[in-house]
């Protein structure tokens, strides 16, 4: 899949995309209690996906077998909702949906709070947003495209965290991953020209500990190695002239 440039019509497209899935997360947010089991959650993403009149773009995706992926705590992503993750006060919980709207795409994800959560799991979501928003500054036509990589490294290690490095942003439009990948750390190249026109989605995952992953027996679900929290931030970006344009806001 190469990187494709949106025309106005898909742009217009793509934004309305976007803004049902922003949303659906607002809705869904409300969701994270104490006592919800995940598959809970997953049920009312469904359905407020589907009174959209959207399709969830992660079902079926690659035999995945739900409308979206909840990821609690020491869960960076993938995590397959079930009835028996039952939530509890404090839990982190980061959600990732995606909708395909009259044949276009929006994918992002949010990290949020079960009732009171340490200062310690609050501030790992506030560095992972403001990550996110490093990168962004520098998602501008003309510029290159590891220039927002390099930042949100940046941001993510002068706070004492690590970015997971096995899975990275991409773009996206017709497709849900299409070229180009784009990693959230320091490259050795500066990575493609980028032209307005061009959507992508940036999703640093942060682990307050050590960066490395496993991949549970599910082939799905993906945790810290050292068990430490891990928080997940994305959002669906148009590239212009000046100012990045954020869809799925
Ligand atoms: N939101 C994920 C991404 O950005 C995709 C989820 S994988 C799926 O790549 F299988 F659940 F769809
Ligand atoms: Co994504």
């Amino acid at each position: 899949m190469s990187i494709t440039i949106k025309s106005e019509k898909e742009i217009t497209l793509m934004r309305e995309a976007g803004k049902i899935l922003a949303e659906v997360h607002r809705l869904l947010e409300k969701e994270v209690v104490p006592g919800v089991s995940t598959w809970e959650i997953d049920r009312k993403a469904a359905e407020f996906i589907r009174g959209f009149g959207c399709k969830a773009s992660f079902l079926g995706y690659n035999g995945y077998p739900a409308s979206i992926c909840i990821s609690v705590n020491d869960v960076v992503i993938h995590g397959i909702p079930s009835k028996d993750r039952i939530l509890k006060e404090g839990d982190i919980v980061s959600l990732d949906a995606g909708v395909i709207y009259k044949g276009y795409q929006s994918d992002a994800a949010r990290t949020v709070p079960c009732g009171k959560i340490s200062a310690e799991a609050e501030r790992l979501i506030r560095v992972t947003r403001e990550s996110f928003y490093e990168g962004l500054k520098y998602a501008r036509g003309g510029n290159h495209l590891y220039e927002i990589s390099g930042a949100v490294e940046d941001h993510v290690v002068a706070a004492g965290y690590s970015v997971v490095r096995e899975f990275v942003g991409h773009g996206i439009g017709r497709e849900m991953h299409e070229d180009p990948q784009i990693p959230h750390y320091h490259m050795k190249r500066r990575g493609i020209k980028l032209i307005p026109g061009m959507t992508i989605c940036v999703e640093p995952m942060v682990n307050a500990g050590r960066c490395d992953i496993n991949c549970l027996d599910d082939g799905w679900t993906i945790v810290t190695q050292d068990h430490s929290l891990s928080a997940h931030y994305e959002n669906t970006i148009l590239i212009t002239e000046g100012e990045p344009e954020l869809l799925s806001i």
